[in-house]
Order: structure tokens, then C-alpha cells, then sequence
């Protein structure tokens, strides 16, 4: 390909517009486009909160609590975290399809992809493995901490130094060669015999077909950006993106669903609520509050409509969910494993915590595979695969599977504790001290005789509903704990 090209990179995107030109009635797209559609399923809550803030042609975004959690998570202080890599980590979250993103015509997430490495003697130690019945050590190690790197050896002496390419194959999420028809809020259908024919045309009130216009457009990753904003925002997506209107923002509803709970836990808060409307100030809670807001960043936006399914109004994300969910995978996608990157997303390993705080959306177990590309010497690429457990493999080839093991250790929570902590209901997290509270309460600049202190244990129901609100609200703590600040009312 030429390097020298002018033009900008992008995808082609045909819109039809109704007759009056003001409504996008549906778009016509193949892979590149609906690959970077699926891929926002997998982006982390973090990245997101990163994304939205950048300038793009329709400006910064709001959305939910998102960005005053990320903002306040950058302004703690190194010391707070339990290791030196954590707020980098929760800052720049791992992606846990990194492996299919990277393929992206147009990836919006500029994240520095995670480096993997093999002991320098890789070829030694594979061939001596093969003979044995245990497997290659292999070994990862997140991006920034080269201190890790430096010191850990491979059991046969050598440093990990070797590069090892992360790749899919086969490659992206959606058939090469399929078309989709993408409908105003994101829902993706298969361009197939149902829907290439009347019935679609007449779905989108299209009586004459004169009467609409067709546009071409050439998206480019500005647009892309755009999208990702106006997804998280709109139903109407395409048409406020590229009718260039604004955002029509939906109003939320919040119904706390109905969870299997296996595990529960058990969070002390003590709120600060100002009595004339019942508006949570702030919330003061230890490490293990912190970490549960914390962990809100690590969450793949596919894994979030998973679990509150209809019952989150996150924008154009559930239908684009749903749809996928009702795609045939032998036909549309390009694995079984490529559907369940995005309907079934985990939280990327390395941000795994001893124990994880709310009993869903576990970090994945992945398992991985290497293989050369050609004979096996000292400088070709070892090429790496990851699979979750379990999924069929065989049309991967002959993949060796390694021994991979991951330095950062896991850790018992994000922050260290003992420690004290506020929110505020907007969800700035920060240490609570005596003085940082008058600091607070001068800022919230309302007498003290008009606010109320509230004991209450949360469990997980409440933190659900929590993330709930933090999504598509700038009240998390008042909407996600509603229901227990009523019975504040009833007491008096
Ligand atoms: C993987 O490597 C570690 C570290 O060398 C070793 O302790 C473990 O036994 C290995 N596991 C297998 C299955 O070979
Ligand atoms: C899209 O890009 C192609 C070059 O790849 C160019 O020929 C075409 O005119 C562009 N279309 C629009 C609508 O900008
Ligand atoms: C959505 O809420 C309704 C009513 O509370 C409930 O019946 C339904 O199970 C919920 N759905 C999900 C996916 O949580």
C-alpha cells in the first residue's frame, strides 16, 4: 500500500435519507464499517471516559458520571494505588479484544496495545516442551512496567525479551464478504432474502421509491469518534450524526433488574444527604468502596448491556447489542469465538483483582496459543492467539498452546487500605480526611444544619444500580441508592 497517499483513511458507509432529507432511514455497510461498530462492545468503561472527552467535530460529551470517575481517578495520587502500574491500568484499561481490534480499519482507541514477550531461547525452550508433556513458559507483562520485564527470567535462565505478535485469525468480528444493513439506532441485520425486498422498504414507510435519496459517504476516524459519542447518547445515531444534529438524548429510566446473585458482599457507606430534596452530597466509605467505583472503568460496554438488558437506556447500545446476540455466527461472523468476544465480553486478566468485587462480568481466563508463520528459527515472529476456554478451536490450525504466565500478581484491590474515601454523587473519588471533608462541605456550600448523615450497608443490588445511574445519570449515588434514601423520609 502506498504510504504517501492523501487521502485519508476511512470506510464507505451508504445512508438512505427520507424524502425530506432529515432522517437517515438506514445505512448499507460490509466488514470495515460493522467491525468498528462491534468493536465498541469491547471497549472498557475507562477508554471510554477517555474517548468521549476528546474533540471531534461534534465536541466533548458527557456521559453519566463517567467522566468525573476517570477525571478523579487521574488526579489521585500515585501512593493511593496498591501497585505503580494501577492507575495507569485503570487509566488506560486493557482492552480484553485487543487481539480483534487491532485489526480495525479505523480504531478509534488509541491505548498502547499491551506488549507480550517470550523468553529470548523461545525456540529452546519449544522444542525441549514438546517432548515433555508440560508447555512453553510464556509470559506477558502490561505496557508501561518495564521493571518487570528487566527482572523475571525464563525457568531455562533467559530474560523475556523476544516480542511476541498478538493476532486473530481469522481476523475481525463480522464475514468479509457479507453486507449488513444498519438501521438508525444501530441495529445491525444481515443483508439477506428478509430484508433485501419490500418488506424492509415498507418497515421504513417508503412508498415511492423515487421519493429517497441515497448518499455515499466516506467515514473517517474523526467520524468514528463521532459515533462512539453519539451511540452512548442517541437512538437515532446515524441521523444525528451525519444530518448533523445534535444528540437527541434519551431520558433514562432507572428499574433495578432483577440479577442472579450468588456471592453477595457487603459495603458500609455513610451518606451525607442534604434534607430539603433528599440529594446525596457525598458518600464516605473505605478502600473497598473506592475500589468498587474504581472497577466501573474496567467494565467492556458489551458486558454492561449484558446485564441490565433492556432495562439500561444507554443510547443506540442495546439494539446494537441485541442485534448481534440474533446474528448467525456460521454465517455472518467469523467464529463462534468471535460472537462471544462481543456478546459475552470479560474484563481484561490483567486487571484482575484477588477477589472481584461484584460476582459479574469476572475477568476473563484466557488461554493461550503460539505458532510461527513458516519454519520454526531463531528471528522469525512467535505469532499468539488468545482463546477463552472451551471454545472450539479447530479451525485455528496447529497451535501449540503456552504456558502463560502473567507477572502482575493479582492484587486485593485497586486502592490500598486502610483507607478512607468519598464520592460525590457525581462519583469524584478521593481520600477523606478531616480537612478534605471541610474542603467538601465548603464547596457543597450548604449549612450543616441542613444536611443529614445516613448509615446504610450496600450490597450488590445497590452497586448494579449504582453503575446503573453512573451510566446515563450526574447523580449516581441519589438515583442508584433511591430507594434506600426514601426510608430516610419515613423515619423523621
Ligand atoms: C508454567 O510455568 C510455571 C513457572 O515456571 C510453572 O511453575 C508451572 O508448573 C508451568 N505449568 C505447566 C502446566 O507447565
Ligand atoms: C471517498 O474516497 C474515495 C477514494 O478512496 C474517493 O474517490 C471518493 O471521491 C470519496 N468520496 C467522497 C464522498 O468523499
Ligand atoms: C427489566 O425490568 C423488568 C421489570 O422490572 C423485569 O421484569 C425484567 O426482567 C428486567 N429485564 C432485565 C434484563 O433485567
Amino acid at each position: 500500500m502506498a504510504t504517501t497517499t492523501q487521502v485519508e483513511e476511512h470506510v464507505s458507509l451508504k445512508l438512505l435519507l427520507n424524502e425530506k432529507g432529515n432522517k437517515v432511514l438506514f445505512a448499507e455497510a460490509g466488514k470495515d464499517f460493522v467491525d468498528i461498530l462491534c468493536s465498541f462492545l469491547t471497549i472498557p468503561l475507562g477508554t471510554i471516559a477517555k474517548l468521549v472527552e476528546k474533540e471531534s467535530s461534534i465536541g466533548q460529551v458527557t456521559v453519566g458520571c463517567l467522566n468525573s470517575l476517570y477525571g478523579s481517578v487521574a488526579n489521585l495520587d500515585e501512593g493511593c494505588f496498591s501497585t505503580k502500574t494501577t492507575k495507569q491500568m485503570l487509566l488506560q484499561p486493557i482492552n480484553s479484544a485487543e487481539d480483534y481490534c487491532n485489526t480495525l480499519k479505523l480504531n478509534i482507541d488509541d491505548t498502547q496495545p499491551t506488549k507480550y514477550f517470550a523468553c529470548t531461547n523461545y525456540n529452546a525452550c519449544y522444542y525441549r516442551d514438546m517432548s515433555m508433556t508440560s508447555s512453553t513458559f510464556f509470559f506477558f507483562w502490561y505496557k508501561t512496567s518495564s521493571t518487570f520485564k528487566d527482572n523475571l527470567k525464563c525457568r531455562c535462565g533467559n530474560y523475556f525479551t523476544r516480542p511476541v505478535l498478538l493476532k486473530h485469525l481469522p481476523q475481525g468480528f463480522v464475514n468479509g464478504v457479507a453486507t449488513f444493513v444498519i438501521t438508525d439506532d444501530l441495529t445491525i441485520k444481515p443483508n439477506c432474502i428478509d430484508y433485501t425486498s419490500f418488506s424492509l422498504f415498507k418497515e421504513f414507510g417508503v412508498k415511492n421509491p423515487s421519493s429517497v435519496k441515497e448518499v455515499v459517504l466516506n467515514v473517517t476516524k474523526e467520524k468514528v469518534l463521532d459515533l462512539l459519542k453519539c451511540s452512548l447518547l442517541s437512538k437515532s445515531t446515524l441521523t444525528d450524526l451525519f444530518l448533523e444534529k445534535k444528540p437527541s438524548l434519551e431520558r433514562s429510566r432507572f428499574i433495578l433488574s432483577d440479577v442472579e446473585i450468588r456471592d453477595n458482599i457487603q459495603i458500609n457507606l455513610k451518606l451525607v444527604i442534604r434534607k430539603s430534596d433528599n440529594k446525596v452530597m457525598y458518600a464516605q466509605g473505605q478502600q473497598d468502596f473506592a475500589n468498587l467505583l474504581l472497577s466501573f472503568l474496567t467494565f467492556p460496554l458489551g458486558g454492561i448491556v449484558r446485564i441490565f438488558g433492556e432495562n439500561c437506556s444507554f443510547g443506540s447500545m442495546n439494539g446494537l447489542y441485541k442485534s448481534i446476540v440474533d446474528l448467525d455466527e456460521n454465517q455472518y461472523l467469523t467464529s463462534m469465538e468471535a460472537k462471544n468476544r462481543l456478546v459475552d465480553p470479560c474484563i481484561a486478566p490483567q486487571l484482575k483483582l484477588s477477589k472481584q468485587i461484584l460476582p459479574i462480568l469476572d475477568p476473563g481466563v484466557l488461554e493461550y496459543y503460539g505458532y510461527f508463520e513458516g519454519v520454526v528459527t531463531s528471528n522469525n515472529i512467535i505469532q499468539v492467539q488468545i482463546f477463552k476456554p472451551g471454545v472450539d478451536k479447530s479451525y485455528a490450525g496447529n497451535f501449540k498452546k503456552l504456558n502463560s504466565s502473567n507477572v502482575m500478581n493479582p492484587v486485593d484491590g485497586y486502592v490500598k487500605g486502610p483507607a478512607m474515601y468519598f464520592a460525590t454523587d457525581d462519583l469524584v473519588v478521593a481520600p477523606l480526611t478531616p480537612i478534605s471533608a471541610l474542603g467538601l462541605l465548603n464547596r457543597l456550600n450548604t449549612p450543616l444544619n441542613e444536611l443529614k448523615e445516613k448509615v446504610i450497608t450496600i450490597g450488590i443490588k445497590e452497586c448494579l444500580s449504582i453503575l446503573k445511574a453512573s451510566l446515563t445519570s450526574t447523580s449516581a449515588l441519589t438515583n442508584g441508592l433511591a430507594h434506600m434514601l426514601t426510608e430516610v423520609k419515613e423515619e423523621k
